[in-house]
């Protein structure tokens, strides 16, 4: 087990060993949240006692057209049917509800662009603005089932076609505008989409990114042709339109009904699909349904974040990954919550932007990222102090482990020691967060505490054996919960294998962690050939694909490397061609690197960080001739922890021009 386990960022694996901090509970803390001590004991018990009534409790505090006949049916497992013979739409939880309650003029979504413009939507102007894109999109013929592929990054219209498109039962596929437009071309193929939403430009640390023009360079690309590519006018780049697919968002909407009936659908049918990366050199598209989804989703942003009536919610993900799907738009809008969104980068135009975000819109709950956390801790405590912090009472982060040094900082120069830093542990397949303190719980710094009520977590090892207490092994769940994922796109037979395989009858998250003598659970990284970068996914075996379509590459092999403000990037060995060996000079080293890590961010998009390229004679390789990437690995960590020197200004989105 411990050859598997490796560093995720700076020291990250050998610091959360030792580390002994806690933090209580303020009394004011525990007074002011829904939930106290008491309560959560409770919840526990009752969930121990019968999961699936604690899971029907959480189901009726949300409204259903058609009551279930159960709650769970379990007969094609692991194909696990969540409210089977319920009918319902996350759309009206999220949305048509509000309208009679007196939730109806208050602000659903706060959006500030990166240059400073700002835009917000009442829920009532929300509903509208939905259900004119909904009618849009029926009128264009996109009906139950479809899908329909929203490449926008984090927009008021991203929110607006999301929801539209399940208001009426198609299935959306939001793709990062961080893809690149080979990226984009594979989701469009295998997602087959009747329509692409997408926008001519958008602002992104001091500059206009085009967007458009990757569309269509993806769909020269793709086998699979679009019906109709709908564009939000955003900047004044000018694109090219054809005049026979291409239609303006603006003119769609135009004098479109503010009225759209919500589609009834089952709660097991399929609500989006979101691209995630695994082990094989595609990404697969994780089928989320409902509502299952809706439960568990609305479930933990309820509770996990102790929501207030009077809360402006920022989680900073973008909306384009399953962060944003779940804690930026449904889960808020659920609720009831105002939900917050930035379009730009956190830095700009100066480190204080974040906190000045925070001060100006009196922004009450931040949830974040650890790799944020790491960047804006570089400028100390200049910025956090020129803002006022004290509209703050609760922290969260997500996506990969934080080092107890960055929680610290973040808990006490943000939080200011006296607001809870919930760090909680999910995935794009899990839908909702499934271990995470609540603000009433005891934390340790780099701990993401304890199972929540009904979920079924444990730590095994290679044979499926719970390992002892302090020990490090296979984090699996048990049991199934609401927001799972119910499948892999057009490939159940992949669904099952990937996570339902390996131990059998138990989930598979591919992450290694520990439990130490309070239960609490530390997670240390991945077990697979995923690296995570910036809380991103990407498997080597797609950096792998990529490079191998370089043609200067003969074979390589990628691993995953710590970095100080990523937590991890890619490295790359590689044989380069013979024909090319020959003509190969060591000068030219650095310059055939630099092709070689240009051409993977090409061909994956901007998040694709290779931070070094090794060329070699010759990789090390198995008596079956399989490459060594262990050896590679273990050369490699060690003497590179706290490299810095691949460091670029936005590890999130390293623009090109
Ligand atoms: O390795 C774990 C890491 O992120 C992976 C899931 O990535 P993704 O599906 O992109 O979703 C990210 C956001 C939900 C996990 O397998 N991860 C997530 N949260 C944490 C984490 N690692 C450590 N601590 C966390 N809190």
């Amino acid at each position: 087990m411990t050859d598997k386990t490796r560093p995720t960022s700076n020291g990250t694996v050998e610091s959360l060993l030792t580390e002994q901090r806690v933090f209580r509970p303020l009394p004011r803390v525990i007074a002011d949240s829904a939930v106290n001590p008491a309560d959560l004991k409770l919840a526990h018990e009752k969930a121990d006692t019968n999961r699936l009534a604690y899971w029907e409790e959480a189901a009726e505090r949300l409204q259903w057209y058609r009551r279930w006949n159960t709650v769970l049916d379990e007969s094609s497992a692991p194909f696990y049917k969540w409210f089977e013979g319920a009918r319902c739409n996350i759309v009206h939880n999220a949305l048509d509800r509000h309208i009679t309650s007196p939730n109806r003029n208050k602000l659903a979504l706060i959006w500030e662009g990166e240059p400073g413009n700002t835009r917000r939507l009442t829920y009532f102007e929300l509903y509208r603005e939905v259900n004119k894109c909904a009618n849009a999109l029926r009128e264009l013929g996109v009906a139950k089932g479809d899908r329909v592929v929203i490449y926008l990054p984090s927009l008021p219209e991203t929110v607006i076609s999301m929801l539209a498109a399940a208001k009426i039962g198609a299935i959306h596929s939001v793709v990062f505008a961080g893809f690149s437009a080979h990226a984009l071309a594979e989701r469009i193929e295998d997602a087959k989409p009747k329509i692409i939403i997408t926008v001519d430009a958008f602002y992104r640390n001091g500059r206009v990114l085009a967007l458009k023009p990757l569309v269509d360079e993806a769909l020269e690309q793709a086998e699979h042709s679009v019906e109709h590519t709908i564009v939000v006018h955003r900047t004044h780049v000018t694109v090219s339109m054809n005049p026979e697919k291409d239609l303006w968002w603006h003119d769609v909407m135009r004098e479109k009904s503010y009225e759209a009936i919500t589609e009834s659908m089952e709660a097991t049918d399929p609500l989006f699909m979101l691209y995630t990366s695994g082990t094989t050199d595609k990404p697969k598209g994780v089928v989320h349904s409902h509502g299952g989804y809706m439960v568990g989703v609305h479930h933990t942003f309820t509770q996990v974040f102790d929501n207030h009536a009077t809360d402006i919610f920022w989680c900073t993900a973008d909306v384009g990954w399953i962060t944003g799907h779940s804690y930026v738009v449904y889960g808020p809008l659920m609720a009831g919550t105002t939900t917050f969104i930035y379009e730009g980068h956190p830095l700009y135009p100066e480190a204080g932007r974040v906190w000045s975000v925070v001060e100006r819109w009196g922004i009450s709950v931040l949830y974040t990222v650890p790799t944020l956390i790491r960047m804006l801790m570089r400028f100390g405590e200049k910025y956090t102090q020129q803002h006022d912090l004290s509209t703050l009472r609760l922290l969260g982060t997500v996506g990969e482990p934080i080092s107890p040094d960055a929680w610290v900082w973040f808990h006490k120069n943000v939080g200011k020691g006296r607001c809870p830093l919930l760090d909680t542990w999910w995935q794009t397949e899990t839908g909702m967060i499934m271990i995470s303190p609540y603000p009433i719980s005891v934390l340790k710094p780099g701990s993401v505490a304890r199972p929540l009520p009904a979920v079924d977590v444990d730590i095994v090892d290679d044979t499926g054996t719970s390992v002892p207490t302090g020990k490090g092994g296979y984090l699996v769940i048990k049991n199934p919960w609401p927001a799972m994922i119910t499948t892999l796109f057009n490939d159940d037979e992949t669904y099952k294998e990937m996570y339902w395989s390996r131990f059998a009858g138990q989930y598979c998250s591919g992450d290694i962690a520990r439990r130490d003598e309070d239960g609490y659970i530390w997670v240390q990284g991945r077990a697979d050939d995923v690296i995570m970068i910036a809380g991103h996914r990407i498997g080597t075996a797609e950096f792998e694909a990529a490079l191998a379509t370089h043609p200067l590459v003969a074979e390589c092999a990628v691993i995953g490397i710590p970095n100080a403000i990523r937590g991890e990037v890619a490295k790359a060995f590689v044989v380069l061609k013979e024909q090319t060996d020959t003509l190969y000079f060591m000068d030219e080293e650095s310059e055939t690197e630099q092709q070689l890590i240009e051409h993977v961010r090409a061909e994956l998009g901007s998040i694709a960080v290779v931070g070094a390229v090794d060329i070699r004679d010759a990789l090390p390789r198995n008596r079956s001739g399989k490459i060594m990437r262990r050896l590679l690995r273990a050369e490699t960590t060690g003497s590179e922890i706290g490299d810095t020197s691949t460091l670029e200004e936005d590890p999130f989105w390293a623009t090109t021009d």
